[in-house]
């Protein structure tokens, strides 16, 4: 069974990591939602895929040198009339208590170091009783490590790099599932990881060509930017 995965929300059509495009990919009907995650000076912890604010919002600097209050000023540049903000993950978990999505946490702690932040995160998810319905990811794989020392929550390997094998980077980390760029898959390395029963989700599928393609080849999870279009192409091939 494949499941569609909306990656940053719907964030090929609404601003990416904010609630419209959570709200808009809940909509869609679709499993699960994506979004990446940073801490801040203080210590909270901040929904946004970059570690500065300086792409997405009218402010500058480092996630890791502002506070909640600091970033909360901010504004999200985007072309909508609503003023959109940096959500923080407890808004966004608050909110998901009111639906059913899978919820994909990736840590963004591959290129900053955040001392604790998946304890933070893990204390998060309990404060909010999703426990069931999370999973987590990272580029960072010691993190993975962490990570499955202290959740009984799925925990995902994430990579892109070419000539990795996905069944012993599984294998060696104890990860419960992949997440990969879909330039790096193959159809066989795909086989080879549903024969060792770990699930395949692949990002970041846009085009419909290749959201047909990967769901013929059974994979697990489409991380889209397009969960609408995902989900029709899932429903029309059930
Ligand atoms: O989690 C899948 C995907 O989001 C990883 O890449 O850079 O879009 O966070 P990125
Ligand atoms: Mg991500």
């Amino acid at each position: 069974m494949s499941h569609v995965f909306a990656h940053r929300g719907s964030s090929g059509t609404y601003p990416e990591n904010t609630m419209l495009a959570f709200k808009k990919a809940e909509k869609t009907g679709c499993y699960g939602l994506e979004f990446d995650v940073h801490m801040t000076k203080d210590r909270e912890v901040v929904v946004i895929h970059d570690e500065t604010v300086n792409r997405t919002t009218n402010g500058r600097g480092a996630i890791k040198d502002l506070t909640l209050d600091e970033i909360k000023k901010l504004y999200i540049k985007s072309g909508w009339l609503r003023k959109e903000k940096i959500p923080s993950l407890d808004e966004v978990l608050e909110w998901a208590k009111s639906n059913e999505m899978l919820i994909n946490i990736e840590l963004k702690n591959d290129k900053i170091f955040y001392e604790g932040l998946e304890e933070l995160v893990v204390q998060k998810v309990a404060n909010h009783q999703l426990q069931d319905r999370i999973i987590y990811s990272t580029f960072n794989h010691e993190s993975v490590k962490i990570l499955k020392k202290i959740t009984s929550c799925e925990v995902a390997a994430l990579y892109s790099r070419k000539g990795i094998n996905p069944v012993l980077l599984a294998q060696s980390l104890n990860a419960d599932a992949i997440h990969a760029n879909f330039r790096v898959m193959t159809p066989q390395l795909m086989r080879d990881c549903q024969q060792h029963g770990i699930p395949v989700r692949l990002y970041t599928l846009n085009k419909p060509a290749l959201i047909q393609k990967w769901l013929n080849e059974g994979l697990s999870g489409v991380i889209t930017d397009y969960p609408e279009l995902a989900q029709k192409l899932k429903d029309k091939k059930e």
